[in-house]
């Protein structure tokens, strides 16, 4: 019964589409694929809004249940991961929950490599036991040899800023503590801290406070960030500009996703398409995200910076707001002597994402700090990919960042 309802919705949705067709950029490959994917997502947030109006619930927690079911169905229809190489067990590391994958083969007593993994959804989707990250993580630790730790960090609605970023930090700190490395076979000169999206945000703002802590014995080696979100305060970068009605991530939902978890007041909305948020924000701040300079001319091309002075309240907007200047928030916002501390990175962006030059002006900041950096642009890629290697939702550009990242990490960490 459910299911059919699904099917229903969905085919409408697709229909929907078919009438009012724009194509995708056609760099991007398996468009159907992803026109598919599209409409689901798009379907089960439709039907949740008409939950949350019924009175059932918030549509967010009403989404995450329907995805739930959906995995559960697709998980009934495909072979469960093969377990007997890896050890997976839920613990707790100094309040928090985590999800540890651990590869059981010969070599008793040898240290491997560890990595903490923040999974992404905007700060209000995900969790380590998605399909996706779960599978993700398998594949990890498996291609690798490595200890993964993957973060149940509290989300929206019921949690916002700084929560997420708390339990990211309490689960880090944990973890890289000389005991709980050496009870879990961990060598202290090769832990690395990766997540993608709203995950990278988290990933990229605690590689920072790690890096500063002076009492902090072991420190992340590496940063793998995919597809990062860092800053709030420019919403009409290139990249946002050129991607602004994308499938799967656009410009509207990603200012949706920074003002829940900043706690900021929704209808605001089209204040901060414009960018009057920051019409008040300090020139050597707004310096730090300044693409005019930070990025390559073939990524500015021909788009022009958008600055806009709003009502009254928007210029008290950032006393109303201050996470919007918190570096724990945005980390391309640290200035360049944290950076310079930071942890060696590894950077994918994808050419047709809003946060591709999120990701581009970080790497090219940290690579001026001094740090070593490798920044991969896909340019078939999109929002998501890197998630997306497994059926029914395979793409070659996903597998193939996948591999990228792991071949990465198996010569740097
Ligand atoms: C989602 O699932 C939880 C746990 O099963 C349930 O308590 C909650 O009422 C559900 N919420 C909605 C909006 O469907
Ligand atoms: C942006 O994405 C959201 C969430 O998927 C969707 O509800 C909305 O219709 C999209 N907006 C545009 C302009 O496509
Ligand atoms: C992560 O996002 C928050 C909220 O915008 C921001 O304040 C912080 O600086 C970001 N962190 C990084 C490292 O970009």
């Amino acid at each position: 019964m459910w299911l059919l309802l699904a099917v229903i919705a969905v085919s409408l949705a697709a229909a929907v589409r078919f009438c009012l067709y724009k194509p995708l950029p056609a760099a991007i490959r398996q468009q159907w694929k992803l026109w598919l994917l599209d409409d689901i997502i798009k379907t089960v947030i439709r039907l949740a809004r008409v939950m949350e109006w019924l009175g059932l619930g918030h549509h967010i927690t009403a989404s995450r249940n329907t995805s739930k079911r959906l995995e559960g169905t697709v998980k009934k229809l495909t072979a469960g991961p093969d377990a007997g190489y890896l050890a997976v067990s839920d613990v707790v590391f100094d309040g928090v929950p985590v999800r540890i994958y651990q590869p059981q083969t010969e070599g008793e007593g040898q240290l491997r490599r560890g990595l903490l993994y923040i999974h992404g959804g905007g700060w209000a989707y995900g969790s380590p036991r998605d399909g996706a990250y779960d599978q993700g993580s398998r594949k990890m630790s498996k291609e690798l040899d490595m200890v993964v730790v993957s973060v149940d960090y509290r989300l929206y609605p019921e949690s916002r800023f700084p929560t997420p970023y708390l339990d990211c930090l309490a689960a880090a700190k944990h973890f890289l503590s000389p005991e709980v490395l050496a009870e879990y076979g961990v060598d202290p000169q090769r832990v690395a801290v990766s997540g993608d999206s709203a995950g990278g945000n988290l990933s990229a703002a605690i590689a920072q406070e790690i890096a500063m802590d002076d009492s902090m014995s072991v420190k992340f080696s590496v940063q793998a960030l995919i597809y990062p979100v860092l800053q709030a305060l420019d919403f009409n970068t290139p990249s946002y500009q050129q991607n602004r009605d994308m499938v799967i991530l656009n410009r509207s939902a990603m200012v949706q996703f920074w003002l829940q978890y900043l706690g900021a007041d929704l209808s605001l909305k089209s204040h901060f398409f414009a960018n009057q948020h920051s019409s008040n924000v300090a020139p050597d701040l707004m310096a730090r995200l300044d693409w005019t300079t930070l990025l390559h001319p073939k990524h500015r091309n021909d788009y022009l910076p958008v600055r806009g002075k709003g009502p009254r309240r928007m210029e008290r907007i950032l006393d109303e707001v201050p996470g919007l200047l918190d570096v724990r928030a945005a980390p391309l916002l640290a200035e360049p002597e944290v950076l310079a501390k930071c942890p060696r990175a590894y950077i994918m962006t994808c050419e047709h994402d809003v946060l591709r030059d999120d990701g581009l002006m970080y790497a090219r900041r940290l690579s001026d700090a001094g740090v070593a950096v490798k920044a991969e642009n896909y340019l078939d890629g999109f929002h998501a990919c890197f998630s997306l290697t497994m059926w029914p939702f395979a793409f070659d550009v996903g597998v193939r960042a996948f591999a990228d990242y792991v071949r990465w990490l198996r010569d740097n960490l």
